[in-house]
């Protein structure tokens, strides 16, 4: 028999592809914000109560990394007491828990990839958060994967690939952060690693995975490296080639002609932002590989790849 899974946040980047994917693994019973809505731990406890599902997936987060240097009560609440919620209540009925975390929970100053065990020290109150959360799981004793993702975009919603297309509307000019290097992961991506991985650890055919061993922290990034200024200057690369009938293209122009010329790359301190962001945030996913024979693409391999059809991937 499947598996039933509470896929929490549906309305999201990931939570969105997780929607459409998961029914691979299991029987898919999604929450939005309207339904659960994550500031409140009393309604947590009673979805997960009333659901009792064998996994829960928690793809809903408070993601607006400037918003919440002055809504730091709000991220805590969403952010690292509402998976400690889902941890508790996962362990009193013994569901797997799946969650996500952030490159954020590092400080920046290592030059190489951050490996899982690496020492976190976050420079923001979202990565603040987003520890606290990690270590609530944790401490809980419920089985549980935490996948630390990083510079998450999608050919819709909010994100910086959006964002860029826009601008290249408006601007024959693009002044570009050089100086923050991470890796730039596509939505489709994480969501078709993260139900490999889950069809894995429900397949005992497929084992030798079981929940309780394979419980930890992975880090779940695209290959590579690069800088905003990098990854802005490719975005723009592919767009010159993409035809105005890609429908997501289209809406991200809005039908505009691209005019951006050029894209300069600039320091942090010209562009000062609420949040500090760290400088390398580049995670390694050795671990990843190593236990789940699962590896992402190069980042700009996936850039292509959401140009060329957004959902070409399947694992
Ligand atoms: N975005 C990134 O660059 C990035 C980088 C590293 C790690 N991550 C992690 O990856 C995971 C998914 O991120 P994402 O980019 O897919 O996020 P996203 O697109 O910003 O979506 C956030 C989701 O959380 C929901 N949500 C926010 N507040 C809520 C509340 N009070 N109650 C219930 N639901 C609520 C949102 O619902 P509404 O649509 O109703 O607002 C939305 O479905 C998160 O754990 C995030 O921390 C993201």
């Amino acid at each position: 028999m499947k598996p039933a899974i509470l896929l929490i946040g549906t309305t999201g980047q990931i939570g969105r592809e997780l929607y459409r994917t998961l029914p691979r693994v299991g029987e898919v019973s999604a929450l939005d914000r309207e339904r659960l809505d994550l500031t409140r731990p009393a309604e947590i406890r009673h979805a997960i109560r009333t659901f009792r599902p064998a996994l829960i997936v928690n793809a809903a987060a408070y993601t607006a990394v400037d918003r919440a240097e002055s809504e730091e009560s709000v991220a805590r609440a969403i952010n690292a007491e509402a998976p400690g919620v889902m941890a508790e209540e996962a362990k009193k009925i013994g569901a797997f828990l799946i969650h996500y975390s952030t490159d954020y929970v590092f400080d920046g100053l290592k030059t190489t990839p951050y490996e899982e065990d690496d020492p976190p020290n976050a420079q923001n109150a979202y990565g603040r958060a987003k520890l606290e959360g990690e270590r609530a799981i944790q401490a809980s004793g419920a089985a549980h994967l935490i996948f630390r993702t990083a510079w998450v975009y999608a050919t819709e919603g909010r994100n910086f690939l959006l964002a860029i297309l826009r601008l290249a509307t408006q601007r024959e000019e693009l002044r570009i952060v050089r100086d923050q290097i991470g890796a730039p992961t596509l939505n489709t991506e994480i969501a078709g690693a993260t139900t490999t991985i889950l069809s894995r650890i429900c397949d005992t055919k497929t084992g030798p995975f079981s929940a309780e061993e394979m419980s930890g922290i992975y880090h779940m990034t695209a290959g590579g490296e690069t800088s905003w200024h990098g990854f802005a200057s490719a975005i723009l690369e592919e767009a010159v080639n993409t035809p105005a009938t890609c429908a997501w293209f289209a809406a991200a122009t809005g039908g505009s002609p691209l005019i951006a010329r050029s894209v300069i790359p600039i320091a942090s301190s010209e562009y000062p932002t609420p949040a500090r962001r760290p400088a390398y945030s580049v995670l390694s996913n050795a671990r990843l590989s190593r236990v789940f024979s699962v590896q992402l693409p190069a980042w700009r391999v996936q850039l292509k790849s959401a140009f060329a059809n957004p959902r070409a991937r399947s694992f």
